[in-house]
């Protein structure tokens, strides 16, 4: 019995309405939010994604047969409701931005009907998110995913108007792909045509946006879908969107300055926010040293000290192990926490080797000077005093020390900086702090793979300083790589590329690639550089980070219309699926158990 739209037109979204509207004669329509019928009077909560509007119902008004309709509305009822706008008689309110104005019903027509939903539409939603998930339709009603993803256009928007402003020409790349370089797992799509044979869906546009520049495209970007088939954590999903963009002629700067300055441009549009420019900058190595991280959250202090030195010999058998095997020794200085909870402390204890150390020793700076701690029994009083010195520890400090490899000792006091920062309230949601971290490390060593991998990919230009390393000392040399971070999360990375085809070689070769292998994969790319290539240089931006970070949210897939769970499926579509035998035929593919 649903009615029809004829000869009805909407004038405004519900949420549109305001004061100024009071006296119009207005159309809106929507999803019933809650009906309540106090009898001679029927309140109904109409909402579309602009907001919520309520309408009311008086038989002296809209007649016996729209009132009769308006009897039967339940949540989640879509409605057509034509009426006079005007000034709430009852309270105001105030959590609404139409909560000074009501819609006096004329007519109403019911566009279709709904069964009772399986969970409440409604903003801040108490439902688990794998029932959300299942009926994702229903979940996107609710009006912070509506926000979130009308805040993703706008930003979407504001990306593509100051880029063209800047000269960017928007191309696309091909989805089906041979493998591109960024060392995560592909995604595989078998081909039906060429026996044996599969398309690798593209991790990013690395490759093809490099082609373009060397045919002369110049300026490009796109908003680029990419595929990586990788461990999921809290801002990872396996497909994702990336604003991509690459520049010729251009060195470091050049492309720093238009990225900060399109970051800034997308807050201000999106958010009215306003971003300092230019961004503060630190070097990768000052990263990790002061916060154990290459993406480091400076929105607060707790750096890390490293007190290698102060233990060297001391009689902890903990802390010179870890130095004589080469290792290092740090603490944080937890200010004000002396008195945290024994149970507190041993759950970070748990949360720190979950990173890979073995345990966290602990200081903590009693009011009267003396110490309590997990090793003090293995110290001298004056060893004692040096390290807390050394900490600048005072009277109700908290020192938090690790000693392992550095890499470890980095990566769990880094984490645990952020992981206290969380628990103590010291994260300011309204402030920003963007970085940029620059002169990477051009590779890191793979214990796996038992060789240099490249730490960005295989096309980033070394440091002109450090090219005369290549061979000698690798470990050591530097990328012209930039990666921009925003309170302590990674937003997107970039760098300059190697055009010449000699420093390509020899990257090659450090990354051990054999000149076959180096060709069977990038020989397209090799050959075009052989015709004339212009020095260029690029980034890409993670967009569902970006709009995570103005959202204020830390879950990816809030930003996400269609988002996939952790093991990478879709709980409304049950994506992946098997198949019919005969496509598997077709394909020549056969499924082992
Ligand atoms: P990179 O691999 O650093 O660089 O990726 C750039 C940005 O993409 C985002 N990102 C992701 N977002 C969500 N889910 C994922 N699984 C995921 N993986 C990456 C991050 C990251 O900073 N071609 C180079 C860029 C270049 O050199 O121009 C590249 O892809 O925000
Ligand atoms: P143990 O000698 O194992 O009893 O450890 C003594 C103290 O040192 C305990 O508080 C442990 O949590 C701590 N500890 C153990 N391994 C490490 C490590 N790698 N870094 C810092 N503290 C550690």
């Amino acid at each position: 019995m649903a009615e029809s739209m004829k000869g009805l037109k909407r004038t405004h979204r519900c949420g549109e309405l305001s004061a100024a509207n009071i006296g119009e004669k207005v159309t809106v329509m929507g999803w019933v939010q809650k009906q309540r019928n106090k009898g001679g009077i029927i309140f109904v909560d109409l909402r579309d994604r602009a907001g919520i509007l309520q309408v009311i119902f008086e038989e002296a008004d809209c007649g016996a047969e729209n009132f009769a309709k308006a009897e039967k509305l339940r949540s989640e009822f879509v409605a057509a409701v034509t009426g006079r706008v005007e000034k709430r008689a009852g309270a105001v309110n105030e959590n609404l931005a139409t909560g000074q104005i009501e819609i006096r019903a004329e007519s109403l027509r019911i566009l279709s009907e709904a069964e009772t939903p399986p969970f409440p539409i409604e903003t801040d939603s108490k439902t688990k998110e794998e029932l959300r998930l299942k009926y994702r339709y229903l979940d996107l009603r609710r009006p912070d995913l509506q926000q979130n993803l009308m805040l993703r256009s706008r930003m979407t928007a504001a990306v593509h108007a100051f880029l063209k402003e800047e000269g960017f020409l928007e191309v696309e790349t091909p989805i089906l792909n041979k493998s591109t370089p960024e060392g995560a797992r592909d995604y595989l799509v078998p081909s039906r045509i060429h026996h044996g044979c599969f398309y690798a869906l593209p991790q990013s546009p690395q490759i093809f946006k490099q082609l373009l520049m060397c045919s002369g495209y110049d300026r490009y970007f796109q908003i680029a879908k990419c595929f990586r088939d990788e461990d999921l954590r809290a801002d990872r999903q396996p497909e994702f969107t990336q604003i991509d963009l690459e520049m010729s002629f251009v060195d470091q700067e050049d492309v720093m300055d238009v990225t900060e300055r399109m970051v800034a441009k997308v807050c201000k549009e999106a958010v009215g926010l306003d971003v300092a420019l230019p961004m503060k900058r630190m070097t990768w190595d000052e990263a990790m040293r002061r916060f154990g991280s290459d993406k480091p959250d400076t929105r607060f202090g707790m750096e890390l000290t490293d007190v290698s030195d102060t233990v060297k010999g001391c009689g902890f058998g903990v802390f010179t192990g870890a130095l004589e095997a080469g290792g290092s020794v740090q603490g944080i200085n937890v200010k004000g926490q002396a008195e945290m909870p024994r149970k507190k402390i041993d759950a970070l204890v748990e949360f720190a080797k979950g990173y890979g150390v073995k345990g966290l020793a602990y200081l903590s700076v009693q009011q009267d000077g003396s110490y309590k701690s997990s090793f003090a029994k293995f110290m001298t009083e004056e060893e004692l005093q040096n390290l807390a010195a050394a900490m600048a520890g005072e009277p109700g400090d908290l020192l938090l020390f690790a000693a392992d490899k550095l890499k470890l000792v980095w990566s769990v006091l880094g984490a645990l900086r952020v992981e206290l920062a969380k628990q103590l309230g010291m994260l300011d949601e309204n402030q920003y702090n963007f970085l940029w971290v620059t002169e990477f490390p051009q590779f890191e060593w793979s214990d796996e793979e038992e060789r240099y991998v490249a730490m960005h990919h295989p096309f980033t230009m070394p440091m002109e300083e450090d090219l005369e390393l290549l061979e000698t000392e690798p470990g050591k040399v530097r990328a012209k790589a930039y990666d921009i971070v925003v309170n302590g999360m990674e937003l997107g990375g970039g760098s300059v590329r190697i055009f010449q085809s000699d420093v390509q070689e020899r990257m090659f070769e450090a990354l051990g690639f054999t000149k076959e292998k180096a060709h069977e994969q990038f020989g397209f790319l090799l050959d075009a550089f052989k015709y004339g290539v212009p020095p260029h240089a690029g980034l890409a931006i993670g967009l569902e980070r970006f709009v995570m970070q103005l959202a204020k949210t830390d879950n990816i897939r809030d930003v996400i219309a269609f988002p996939k769970v952790k093991d990478a499926s879709c709980l409304m579509s049950d994506a992946p699926g098997t198949v019919e035998a005969k496509q598997l035929e077709e394909l020549h593919l056969q499924v082992t158990e």
